[in-house]
Formats: structure tokens, C-alpha cells, sequence
């Protein structure tokens, strides 16, 4: 069921705390992929004419215009011009001063809006609530053009192979990250558009918080698998590998502040942080290569390959 968010007039399927038919849901995750294609096909048009993408606030922020000038000077520039028309229809800017913030401040989200109550702010976003009980997320730019958060992986030392470190992520892993949790059956999740300042706007359905220390081990989503801490560990909550779309992907941080109960009181994630499993690394791992691919087809195998009867 679509109707139109009470702030950007555009469609949307979240309100409050209703939850989502599947064949909504399924719409949803459809909006996520398209736009995560839209940003790779803008990134290799991009490419070809020779700007960077790394960061890729630049890329992500582009208006329309100014482009179409350019974009009969040959088949590459019209092709990005293309690929920004897409991209852009499926990212659109939005001023913040649609939500009520004030546009001209230091601080929009301290200053508040008077459409929407403040119920949380983290490392990388700004909660808040509307008055029809949705949830509105607010990611901040930081510095060097990047946003939100993701890993990244350093050898390890002896007894371990890898490490994975918190890190500054780019806009696309934000998009990825936001399309992982509906990967995981989490809280509807909508990216609502990008303001002109660089901050990635997600409207999300409202759940019950859990208590503060809830511990969340046991209760994490199905289809994550525990990673032997000889081959990698990261000092973040809960680390799990999780297969997903072709590949590999590390998410941690499922810890009681990022999952709630929805009316149906099943348990939802609605944060995490991740990024893909890299993969390309282990070429001197067999060991984790090969625990890896046992995984991918039986998320119990063990750590060592099992070995038949009559070989031992
Ligand atoms: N869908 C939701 N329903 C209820 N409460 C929510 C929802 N989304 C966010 N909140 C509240 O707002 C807080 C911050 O939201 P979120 O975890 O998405 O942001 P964050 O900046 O990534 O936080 P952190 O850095 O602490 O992980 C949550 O811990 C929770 O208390
Ligand atoms: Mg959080």
C-alpha cells in the first residue's frame, strides 16, 4: 500500500508501526537494489569521463542540471547524464527545511523541527519521530566526503588472521548498509532523499525498544554465522558473516539498541554496521577459504573440514 509521506509528498509505504504486506516488503527491497545499480551505473559513467568516485559525496550530490549542456558533446557524457537522471530520481535531493529544520543553522537537528520529537541520536544519525509514529533518520556527513560507518581490514597478529576496524564508510555503503537490514527481515527501512548539505535521509517503521542490556547474542537474525576468531575478529558486537546478493558481507553490531520489537513482537533489526567480506584478501588463507566456502553451503560446518570415517 503506497500513500504520500506528509513531508516530501513522494510515495511511501512506511507509517508508524504497521508493518508491511510481503509483496511490499519485496517492493521495498526492489526501490534499494535499483538505487544501489543506479549508483554503480553513475559511478562507471563517471569513470569514463574521468572524475573520481572515491569519495563519492560528489557524485551522490550532483544536481541534473548543468549536465545536459554536456551531455551532447559525446556518447560518455551522454550517458552519465543518463545515469544522474536515474539515479537522481531514485535519490532525490530534499531541502531539510521540508522536515521543518531550520535551513540556515550550525546545528538543524539540536534546533529541532516542530514536526518532528527527537527519540535518539547515535554516531552516525539523528532519530526522530513524526506525529503518524514513523521514524525519520538523519545521517550526517562527516569529514573527507564520507558518512555513516564500515570496516576496514588489517592483517592480524599471530593467532588471528584478520582484524576488522570501525570505520568512515562512503554514501554507497550507507545505501547498502540500509538494503542489508531488509536482507535480514529488519524494520521496514526507505531511503527518503539526500539534502543539498550531504545528509541521507531513511524513514523507517517505529518498534519497542529492548530493555538497555539486553543481551542479544541469542536472539540475533537467522542466516548469520558465527566467524572462528582464528581467522577473524573485530572489537565490535556480535560479528557475523552473512551471505547476501552473490557475496560475503561481515555485520556486527547487533547489540540491544539496534533491534526492536515490532506490534507483532517479533524482534527486528533497525541498524548495523557492515561491509563486504573481503574476500580477495584470503588468496594466502586457504584455510579460511575453504571454511568460507563449507559455510556458504552449510553455515554449521566447523571450522576444520569433516573428515570421512574411513580416513581416520
Ligand atoms: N525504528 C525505530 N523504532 C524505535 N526506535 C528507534 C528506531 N530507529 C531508531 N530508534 C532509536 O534511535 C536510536 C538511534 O538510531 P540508530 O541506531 O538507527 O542510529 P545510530 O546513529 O546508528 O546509532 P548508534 O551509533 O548508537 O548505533 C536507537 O538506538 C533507538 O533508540
Ligand atoms: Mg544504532
Amino acid at each position: 500500500m503506497q500513500e504520500d509521506d506528509p513531508f516530501t509528498g513522494r510515495p511511501t509505504r512506511v507509517r508508524g508501526s504497521r508493518l508491511l504486506s510481503a509483496a511490499d516488503q519485496a517492493a521495498l527491497q526492489h526501490d534499494h537494489e535499483r538505487r544501489l545499480e543506479a549508483l554503480a551505473r553513475l559511478s562507471a559513467a563517471a569513470q569514463g569521463v574521468g572524475f573520481g568516485t572515491d569519495p563519492d559525496d560528489d557524485l551522490v550530490l550532483s544536481a541534473e542540471d548543468g549536465l545536459s549542456l554536456l551531455a551532447g558533446a559525446d556518447a560518455l557524457w551522454a550517458e552519465l547524464d543518463a545515469a544522474l537522471t536515474e539515479f537522481r530520481a531514485l535519490l532525490p535531493l530534499v531541502p531539510l527545511s521540508a522536515f521543518g529544520f531550520p535551513e540556515a543553522s550550525e546545528d538543524p537537528f539540536g534546533e529541532g523541527s516542530p514536526r518532528l520529537r527527537r527519540i535518539g541520536s547515535g554516531v552516525e544519525a539523528s532519530a526522530f519521530q513524526s506525529e503518524d509514529g514513523s521514524i525519520y533518520k538523519f545521517f550526517l556527513p562527516r569529514e573527507g566526503g564520507r558518512i555513516g560507518g564500515s570496516f576496514s581490514f588489517v592483517p592480524g597478529g599471530d593467532d588471528v588472521a584478520w582484524m576488522a576496524e570501525a570505520s568512515l564508510g562512503s554514501y554507497r555503503d550507507l545505501l547498502q548498509k540500509l538494503r542489508l537490514i531488509l536482507a535480514l527481515d529488519g524494520m521496514p527501512t526507505e531511503v527518503v532523499g539526500v539534502t543539498p548539505e550531504g545528509v541521507v535521509v531513511a524513514k523507517q517503521t517505529w518498534g519497542e525498544r529492548l530493555p538497555e542490556n539486553t543481551d542479544t547474542s541469542t536472539l540475533l537474525p537467522t542466516g548469520l554465522i558465527p566467524i572462528p576468531a582464528r581467522f577473524l575478529r573485530a572489537r565490535r558486537d556480535h560479528p557475523r558473516l552473512f551471505f547476501w546478493a552473490d557475496r560475503a558481507w561481515l555485520i556486527a553490531d547487533l547489540h540491544a539498541k539496534n533491534l526492536v520489537r515490532d506490534v507483532q513482537q517479533s524482534l527486528r533489526v533497525i541498524d548495523l554496521l557492515a561491509a563486504p567480506f573481503p574476500t580477495e584478501h584470503f588468496a594466502q588463507e586457504p584455510l579460511l577459504r575453504q571454511w568460507l566456502d563449507r559455510v556458504r553451503e552449510n553455515p554449521h560446518a566447523g571450522i576444520l573440514p569433516a573428515v570421512a570415517d574411513d580416513e581416520l
